[in-house]
């Protein structure tokens, strides 16, 4: 029996509807969407327009053509800060964050082009809003927090940080990747101008698909110029949303499997929530009973997604994953490209054992994964 733990990285089982999707779209009415004019190809953009609308919906954002799609979560963070910087600016982020922001506020200013200021977390795992307002400086174009830790699971308080960003006007862009699909968002609740989200974690969809909710009067630079379907006799990229964004064939068969999981998803949210929870709770409880469990995610409920780490004894964390496979259990060890985690934790050297639920995990399965962790020690 394979038990898989590892929803953070990306989701399985994706749920069947999500599957007839994808394998329609291939069959039923490939074409190219927003191309042309034939029936196919109307039938094509008809569903990519669903997704749109799906997930503006689940977002509660103003429009649904203020969702951009890309390749991946990491796809639409580059696009949200490059597309957002000059030269001399300065960005207030989180030591929290994953790579896919990190690296890319890195390169920045390797080429001298911005400056950065990572702001450490509390005792609690959550950053404390107002230190996100010691660090905002004159010249701060953009505040960039994630919504909850893909290494603890800790969820920050994107809305107290959203008020201060709107209160000192600055632009204000929230990293999704754990949090939609897994919890209620609302951008304009949380008064953000950016959020990133991918489409293979908890929206169930496949991979290499990924969207960006823009705010109205929020407007980015491209990072991609090139065929829209659209103003076709301009060399310059149109100003319309979503095509500003969105050069090139869209992934028609990720799309239309996205829309399919966020619906799932959608009708079933609370239900969701309260399931991943319960299941995140019963791991964190079981495993705070080993002795030799070191556990590094936040112990009350409401303050985590669907996360726990922790590290085994004397084990490094890629040993205790290996020994967790061999059992048949997937989980996640290492470093989960968030290396500033790690070093707040004081688990660059060994990283941690990342086990991450999904709705269709059962307690059956984490039975066994607590015998499996107590036969290791
Ligand atoms: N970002 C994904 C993770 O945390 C892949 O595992």
């Amino acid at each position: 029996m394979e038990i898989y733990f590892d929803n953070a990285a990306t989701s399985h089982p994706k749920p069947p509807e999500v599957l007839r999707a994808v394998e329609e779209a291939l069959t039923e009415y490939n074409a190219n969407p927003g191309r042309s004019g034939h029936a196919r190809a109307l039938a094509a953009g008809r569903v990519v327009l669903s997704t749109r609308e799906a997930l503006a919906h689940l977002l509660g954002a103003e429009d649904p053509m203020r969702i951009v799609f890309g390749f991946n979560c990491t796809d639409m963070l580059n696009l949200a800060i490059k597309g957002s910087l000059k030269r001399g600016d300065h960005v207030v982020s989180s030591m929290l964050e994953h790579n896919s922001v990190l690296r890319v506020l890195g390169e920045l200013e390797r080429r001298g082009q911005i400056s950065t200021t990572l702001v450490a977390p509390r005792a609690d795992g959550a950053v404390d809003p107002e230190d996100i307002r010691r660090a905002i400086r004159r010249n701060t174009r953009l505040v960039v927090l994630t919504h909850a830790s893909n290494v603890t699971g800790a969820i920050q308080p994107v809305a107290a940080v959203g008020a201060l960003c709107q209160e000192i006007g600055v632009r204000y862009l929230i990293d999704g990747a754990q949090a939609l699909g897994a919890m209620p968002v609302n951008v304009r609740a949380l008064r953000c101008d950016l959020y990133a989200f991918p489409g293979h974690k908890s929206l169930l969809g496949p991979q290499g698909t990924g969207g960006l909710y823009i705010a109205p009067g929020c407007t980015l630079n491209t990072l991609r110029e090139g065929g829209t379907g659209s103003s076709s006799d301009s060399m310059l990229q149109p100003t319309e949303l979503p095509e500003r964004y969105e050069a090139g064939t869209v992934n028609l068969p990720g799309l239309a499997g996205l829309g399919a999981g966020v619906k799932h998803v959608a009708s079933r949210l609370t239900q969701i929530m309260i399931r991943e929870r319960e299941l995140t709770s019963a791991i964190w409880e079981e495993l705070s009973n080993i002795q030799g469990v070191e556990i590094y995610s936040p112990r009350q409920e409401a303050a985590r997604a669907g996360i726990v780490s922790f590290n085994l004894g004397d084990l490094s964390s890629s040993q205790a994953a290996d020994a967790l496979d061999r059992s048949g259990i997937a989980v996640r060890g290492g470093l989960h490209c968030a290396p500033g985690t790690h070093r707040l934790l004081g688990t660059v050297r060994r990283g941690a054992v990342r086990v991450s639920v999904g709705n269709e995990n059962s307690f059956d399965e984490i039975d066994a994964f607590i015998k499996a962790v107590r036969e290791m020690i």
